[in-house]
Parts: structure tokens; C-alpha cells; sequence
């Protein structure tokens, strides 16, 4: 039985006062029955660090460098994620790919980067609205996953996969149970074909998950968790949300 990790991406969205009752709120509703990990902008890694150190809540970033070090202007590598504690790195997300034109092997590079450091990826993989309408979504999410699995070669048991559906990110449409599940099934069958892991390996789902539809997507068969955006920012609803989990 593959233990559930909740994830909250809080994207762009914060500021110190607000930050700090936020990570105090998720701490003093303990114990969750589940993982529970929250991804912050960059300049929050510090203060998050001091708030959840202790605690078994953990926390990463939104995104790492491919590189390791160099003339990089704006870029984090991934041992700077690594001297500030984070157990996980976004890569990957709809958002980079779409607006900056982040392609599969940029990912893969990135994920690869973060693991060598010991920071974990969590690989975003996802169809947009056309490609699902077109009937490309097996052939879509494959292809973003099967880059990172080659690029990771015998390391690829080691990443956490999140599978979001781009039209379903902060819409407010989810993908049904069933439609989650079809597709973490296929991503599941190729992680099978890949690794002696998979069986092991969490695949998150992301994309309007809410406190009202957490705990019929957290029941499906593949689904290990979920990837949270707006609903990450509300305690209340983060809370309800690692609780569907546990
Ligand atoms: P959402 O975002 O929960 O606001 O849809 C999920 C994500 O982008 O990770």
C-alpha cells in the first residue's frame, strides 16, 4: 500500500505574514495520516524551513535549474533547494512549459539535476483541452513522461509523477475519478515497463482538486495523492484535503 502525499504548489502567491499563519495553521492540525509537503516561491524557503523543521510537514520549490552552477542570471540550482532543506522540486508544471516554453528534455535535465542533489522531482506531465479533444492525451502525457524516464534512466524509481490535466488547472473542472484514474493507469503501465519500482513509485493527481471531490479522486486505484494549487493557499481547505488523504 503506497502511503498518500498531498502537495500544495502555492504558485506566486504569498507574503510573509500571510506565509507564516498559513505553515503555523498546517502544522498545528497534525497529524495528517498522509505526507504532507508545501512548494514555495523561492524567497519563502528560509522562513519555511524555520516553521515546519521539527514538524514531519516537508517542503520544496517550484522549479530548479538544470544546471548546476554558472552565469545563469534569475536560475536556482538545485543544491541551493538542497542547503535549504527541500525534499521536493516542481518540474515540469503546465505553467513553465506553457509561458516559458519549457520543453520535454529541459524538464527531464531538470529532474535529473534535482535528484542528484537528493532533491526529489515531482515531473508534472498533462494534455491540454485540443490535445484531449483530439483525442491525444495517452499519446501527449507518454511522450513528456517517457523523456524524463530515459534521462533518468535507472534512477527514474525515484521521482514522484503528477499527472494534470492543463484544462483542469484552476478552472475549477476536474477531471472525473475515472478519467484521472485511465490515465494514471497508463502512466503507471510505463513506469512498470521502466523500473522494478513503479509498483512503489507516487503519481499525484493536480488540477481543481477541493475538500468536496479529494476523497473519490484520492480512491482510485492509482491516484497516490494530489498536487494542490488554489486550494493550498486556504488552510481550512488544504487541511480537509490532506485529511481525504489519510
Ligand atoms: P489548481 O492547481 O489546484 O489551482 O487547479 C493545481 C496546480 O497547478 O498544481
Amino acid at each position: 500500500m503506497r502511503r498518500k502525499l498531498v502537495v500544495g504548489n502555492w504558485k506566486m502567491h504569498g507574503s510573509r505574514p500571510v506565509n507564516a499563519q498559513l505553515l503555523s495553521a498546517l502544522v498545528g492540525a497534525r497529524p495528517y495520516g498522509c505526507d504532507v509537503a508545501v512548494c514555495v516561491p523561492f524567497p519563502y524557503l528560509s522562513e519555511t524551513a524555520v516553521a515546519l523543521t521539527g514538524s514531519d510537514l516537508r517542503w520544496g520549490s517550484q522549479d530548479c535549474s538544470a544546471h548546476e552552477q554558472g552565469a545563469f542570471t534569475g536560475e536556482v540550482s538545485a543544491g541551493m533547494l538542497a542547503e535549504f532543506g527541500c525534499r521536493y522540486a516542481i518540474v515540469g508544471h503546465s505553467e513553465r512549459r506553457q509561458f516559458h516554453q519549457e520543453g520535454d528534455q529541459l524538464v527531464a535535465d531538470k529532474a535529473k539535476a534535482a535528484l542528484g542533489k537528493g532533491v526529489t522531482p515531482i515531473v508534472c506531465v498533462g494534455e491540454t483541452l485540443a490535445q484531449r479533444e483530439a483525442g491525444d492525451t495517452e499519446a501527449v502525457v507518454k511522450r513528456q513522461l517517457s523523456a524524463v524516464i530515459h534521462t533518468l534512466a535507472h534512477c527514474a524509481g525515484e521521482m514522484v509523477v503528477a499527472y494534470e490535466p492543463v484544462w483542469a488547472i484552476g478552472t475549477g473542472r476536474t477531471a472525473t475519478p475515472e478519467q484521472a484514474q485511465a490515465v494514471h493507469a497508463l502512466l503507471r503501465a510505463q513506469l512498470l515497463a521502466a523500473t522494478p519500482r513503479a509498483s512503489e513509485m507516487k503519481i499525484l493527481y493536480g488540477g481543481s482538486v477541493k475538500p468536496d471531490n479529494a476523497a473519490t479522486l484520492f480512491s482510485q486505484v492509482d491516484i497516490d495523492g494530489g498536487l494542490i494549487g488554489g486550494a493550498s493557499l486556504k488552510a481550512a481547505d488544504f487541511i480537509a484535503i490532506c485529511r481525504a488523504a489519510g
